[in-house]
């Protein structure tokens, strides 16, 4: 598929991190330009984009902040010139770290009857509001552009597999995989196209548990390849999505997810 996107603009939020920088090189090894939004520093994928020889261009963005969003796909025009695709991948789990990964692991405080509703509400905040309201820029640019364009949001398998301990994100992530069918729906006629990638365990600073933990081994019982993905693998269908290879393609969803039974 070299040259898949050549002379595309792509805006990746949650591009400083795992599957969103993954996504952001292999673009650009496609010829794209990249825009990424986090609220990390985006210096490294910077780097590396320009390494593959393309530009970069980096916006601190937080996508629960509607003004932020407008910000980081204004910022991409004003760069660039125009957005061709968009991916939302910036996303927080219900456990921050790997020792309280561990602890919902043993413990039953991640379940349903002791998560806090705080703790629940922030994760709505990041992975559904925060995407909404990048799908919602990237589309209203594209609907300005007038000529189509490709929105990928970063769903999970937790979508689709209840997970104990993880109601925030398995219920985020539902919501993410609904309001992709529902925008592409939406959006049919227009030319652009909305898609989901529902990654499985795939190794990223999100997903860094010990071989020999609890964790891994609960998630490899569900994982018929028994190993984790890896943020390349995600970007590859990312590619996919983003391409003209995908361009009948709508309101789908793809898991790279090692055999991970999700219907
Ligand atoms: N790693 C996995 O096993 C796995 C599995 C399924 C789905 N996912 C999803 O893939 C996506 C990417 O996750 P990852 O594994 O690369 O994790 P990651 O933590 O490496 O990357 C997530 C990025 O999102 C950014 N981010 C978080 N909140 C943000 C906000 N409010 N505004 C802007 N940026 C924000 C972080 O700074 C980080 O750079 C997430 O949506 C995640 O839920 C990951």
């Amino acid at each position: 598929m070299a040259g898949a996107l050549r002379d595309r603009v792509a805006v990746i939020t949650g591009g400083a991190g795992g599957i969103g920088r993954a996504t952001a090189v292999r673009f650009a090894e496609e010829g794209a330009d990249i825009v990424i939004g986090d609220l990390a520093p985006g210096d490294e994928t910077v780097a590396l984009v320009e390494k593959a020889g393309r530009r970069a261009h980096y916006v601190r963005t937080d996508t629960t902040s509607e003004a932020d969003c407008d910000a980081l796909v204004a910022a991409a025009v004003a760069e660039f010139g125009r957005v061709d695709v968009g991916v939302a991948s910036a996303g927080i789990s219900s456990a921050a770290t790997a020792a309280e990964r561990q602890a919902r692991v043993e413990s039953d405080a991640g379940h349903v009857v002791n998560v806090s509703t705080d703790a629940f509400r922030r994760v709505m905040d990041v992975n559904v509001i925060g995407v909404l309201q990048t799908d919602r820029a990237l589309a209203r640019q594209m609907l300005a552009q007038g000529d189509g364009g490709s929105i990928i949001n970063i769903a999970s398998t937790a979508g689709k597999i209840p997970l104990a301990g993880a109601s925030p994100y398995c219920v985020s992530k539902a919501g993410v995989w609904m309001l992709t069918k529902v925008m592409a729906l939406e959006l049919a006629t227009t030319g652009i196209r909305v898609n989901a990638v529902g990654p499985g365990y795939t190794t990223t600073p999100m997903w860094d548990v010990p071989e020999d933990s609890p964790a891994h081994r609960q998630a490899m019982s569900i994982t018929p390849m028994g190993r984790n993905g890896t943020p390349d693998e995600q970007a590859a269908a990312c590619l996919f999505l983003a391409s003209a290879e995908s361009s009948f393609m709508t309101g789908q969803i793809l898991h790279p997810a090692g055999g991970q039974f999700t219907d």
